[in-house]
């Protein structure tokens, strides 16, 4: 009997209504529509409402995800998220649970703007050894929860949002199949994207936790050059192993950080910059859930058709990064 291949077979999303355009921003923030477009791409992100948190757009993204595939049962749920709704326990088990999945096994995955892509590549695993026969991934991040309103730098970048896909047990010639995985890490840049507090490191100091450190913080330069670096090299190493020339791949589904390093991983890949899939300019870096909304977003603009070879690259603290492949199947995604 052959090794069962993960298979995509449906794809949800759900943005909160609360548009905070670049204007909003600078009314509060020394910063500029211009400066903001022109260093990131990103003209609008959204926010939720007070109230809300991580897991309701969980539900909300993964309850279209289940619809779009058709089906009402799955064997594991897994959610990428840097913003869980608490620090313990993990927000998979209460997704599944309200999604009325049953007693399934459930957990989150931890690997910041690469959860997703490292949550995929858990979930195909589950698959190829037979402990599951499908499985729901959801991305979902309130970033708006960890970014200090005061903070420029991270304010104009990052925003709330949830992407989930459905996968399924199938065969690796089906369209949808994913045909590899690339990750990677390398904890020694740990510090470039971090929430300093909060933790058990913190206690250990035996100090009082200092309240500015429990938000997000992020070095950009070194994190740009090293997501350029890493997702080419990922992304590289993963079209050799599964035999894609460069030129055959139709769309680069990047992880929407900002529109340069997009650009800048296509150019040195040698895919022109047009495959490359963009919405950051309308919802910023939501994190783990960026590629999900990414390619939500394609289908609805007709930009992601069945039989594309599809490309995905993702880089997040850690600091991780991962590629995976597959070919677009025939899918109507909600
Ligand atoms: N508005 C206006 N000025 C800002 C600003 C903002 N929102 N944020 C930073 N600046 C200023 C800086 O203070 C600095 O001023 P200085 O020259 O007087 O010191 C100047 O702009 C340049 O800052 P720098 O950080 O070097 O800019 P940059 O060209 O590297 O762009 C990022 C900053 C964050 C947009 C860029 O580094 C980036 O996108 N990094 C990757 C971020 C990312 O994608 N993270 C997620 C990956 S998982």
């Amino acid at each position: 009997m052959s090794t069962p291949t993960a298979v995509l077979e449906g794809l949800g999303t759900a943005l909160p209504p609360r548009v905070v355009t670049n204007a909003e921003l600078a009314d509060r923030l020394d910063t500029s529509d211009e400066w903001i477009r022109s260093r990131t791409g990103i003209s609008e992100r959204r926010m939720v409402a007070p109230g809300v948190a991580t897991s309701d757009l969980a539900v909300e993204a993964g309850e279209r995800a289940l619809k779009s595939a058709n089906v009402h049962e799955v064997d594991l749920v897994v959610v990428a998220t840097t913003t869980p709704d608490h620090p313990c326990p993990a927000t998979a088990p209460d997704v599944a649970s309200r999604l009325g999945l049953g007693p399934v096994p459930a957990y989150d995955m931890a690997a910041v703007c690469s959860g997703f892509v490292y949550a995929l590549s858990g979930a195909a695993g589950a698959i190829a050894s037979r402990q599951a026969g499908r499985v729901l991934v959801i991305g979902s991040e309130t970033f708006s929860s960890i970014i200090s309103p005061e903070d420029r730098s991270t304010a104009v970048i990052f925003g709330d949002g949830a992407g989930a896909v459905v996968l399924r047990a199938g065969s690796a010639g089906e369209p949808g199949s994913l045909l590899g995985f690339d990750l990677g890490s390398d904890g020694a840049l740990a510090d470039l994207i971090k929430i300093p507090g909060s933790g058990s490191r913190q206690r250990a100091t035996g100090l009082p936790p200092d309240p500015d450190d429990s938000w997000f913080t992020m070095q950009g330069r070194p994190v740009f050059t090293n997501a350029v670096k890493r997702m080419a090299g990922s992304a590289d190493a993963l079209l050799k192993r599964i035999g894609w020339p460069v030129d055959s791949v139709d769309r680069f589904v990047g992880h929407q950080a900002n529109v340069r390093i997009l650009h800048a991983v296509a150019e040195q890949l040698g895919v022109p910059a047009d495959r490359a899939v963009i919405n950051l300019d309308k919802v910023g870096n939501t994190s783990a859930a960026s590629i999900p909304l990414a390619m939500g977003a394609a289908v609805a603009d007709g930009d992601l058709a069945p039989g594309d070879r599809v490309l995905i690259s993702a880089f997040g603290g850690g600091v991780t990064w991962g590629s995976a492949a597959l070919v677009w199947p025939d899918l109507t995604a909600l």
